[in-house]
């Protein structure tokens, strides 16, 4: 039986660690250094991109070259709008029922975690909501076939998160119903391709799979955003921030700079089939060494495991603290499990590489050795 800690390899270019937060979230260290190579004076402008105006044409520059970017990426067609806003995911719970409460005054929501728990309450304070599903009882565990759900003849939208980014539960195959379909996929976006035509509106927080917080991305099919709500102030309309390309007002420019060098990264590495590929295999060893021990385990229905955030238990829960603690001095920072769940998660986005997660299992192994 081994007691000794893993041998830490030395990192890169810094002391940085393995950072397994679930936003905001490790990013890429040739992202950062690009970062750090311009702080001071982007390009031979004489000043810092966060210095700049944001009318300025150098920096409508780097931000439509973002907006092109991802939409490469993610190969959306034109009949999609690509939003780049602030509020976070959070604004969007709100945002979404003032822009489409007057098509039919009702929409359906899928509860399967905390955040489309979360969406449900605050949609529920602009319109009449119907929660058509909830995996609550078995504790956000599992996640229905959406297709198999009795939907709303009257629902304007139907509301679900594909990757509940607390509780690891994940519905992996976009439904096909004919309803307007919304989804929040804060920390899903970009870790695999993903078809948006399924979708009437997709948002997400920047701060896993996009760059650094204070910037929501939402795309929406233009013909959905003409119908929304002409009546609200101009900051809530989706068609007003469209008309003045997400620059109604100041928008988050560092954020969008950073995420337009994100999305680089992303082409630069062969884009969404190679992350697929690397996500999947990062989540498969982690999985399969939790399955093959008796120490850890994971709640969450096999079918419903996401790929991005891996929430795990230790059999007694009493080493929890000894967990973390030893985690962080072997360089493993952020495995603590979201306060409402307990335990431990890992959440492996895309600038986590397969080595971080090797690096993982390692110390997991360890510190079973050790304790079990
Ligand atoms: C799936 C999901 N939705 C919504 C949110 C809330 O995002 P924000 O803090 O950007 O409002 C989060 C945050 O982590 C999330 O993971």
């Amino acid at each position: 039986m081994r007691h000794n800690p893993p041998r830490r390899r030395r990192r890169r270019i810094t002391m940085r660690k393995w950072n397994f937060c679930a936003g905001p979230a490790v990013i890429s260290e040739e992202v950062l250094s690009e970062v750090q190579a311009e702080l001071l004076e982007y390009k031979n402008f004489g000043t810092s991109i966060m210095e700049m105006s944001h009318r300025s044409e150098a920096y409508k520059k780097v931000a439509s070259t973002a907006k092109d970017d991802l939409k490469d990426i993610l190969e959306i067609p034109d009949t999609f709008e690509i939003l780049f806003l602030q509020g976070g995911a959070t604004y969007q719970f709100s945002m979404i029922p003032m822009n489409f409460k007057h098509l039919t005054g009702t929409a359906d929501y899928i509860t399967t975690g905390t955040w489309t728990k979360k969406a449900f309450i605050e949609g529920s304070k602009i319109m009449n909501l119907k929660e058509i599903h909830s995996s609550e009882d078995n504790n956000f565990t599992n996640a229905p076939n959406i297709e198999d759900l009795e939907i709303s003849e009257k629902a304007a939208y139907v509301h679900y998160c594909p990757n509940e980014t607390i509780q690891g539960n994940a519905i992996h195959k976009a439904p096909k119903i004919n309803k307007p379909l919304v989804a929040d996929m804060s920390s899903v976006i970009l870790s695999e391709p993903l078809d948006v035509r399924n979708f009437s509106l997709i948002y997400a927080g920047a701060q896993k799979n996009i760059g650094p917080a204070g910037l929501t991305i939402v795309i929406l099919n233009k013909e959905f955003m003409k119908e929304g709500n002409k009546n609200l102030p101009n900051l809530l309309r989706y068609s007003e921030h469209a008309k003045s390309d997400s620059m109604l007002n100041t928008p988050p420019t560092f954020s969008w700079y950073v995420a337009g060098k994100v999305f680089k990264w992303i082409k630069n590495k062969g884009g969404l089939r190679f992350f697929k590929e690397q996500n999947t295999l990062k989540a498969s060893k982690l999985y399969k060494f939790i399955d093959n021990s008796d120490f850890y385990s994971n709640p969450v229905e096999i079918d419903n495991r996401s790929i991005m955030n891996i929430p795990f238990i230790l059999r007694d829960n009493m080493l929890d603290s000894s967990f973390l603690k030893e985690s962080g001095q072997n360089g493993l920072l952020n495995l603590k499990g979201h306060r409402s769940v307990g335990g431990m998660r890992a959440s492996i986005y895309n600038a986590m590489p397969l080595e971080g997660v090797e690096e993982l299992i390692k110390f997991m192994d360890y510190f079973e050795s050790k304790y079990g």
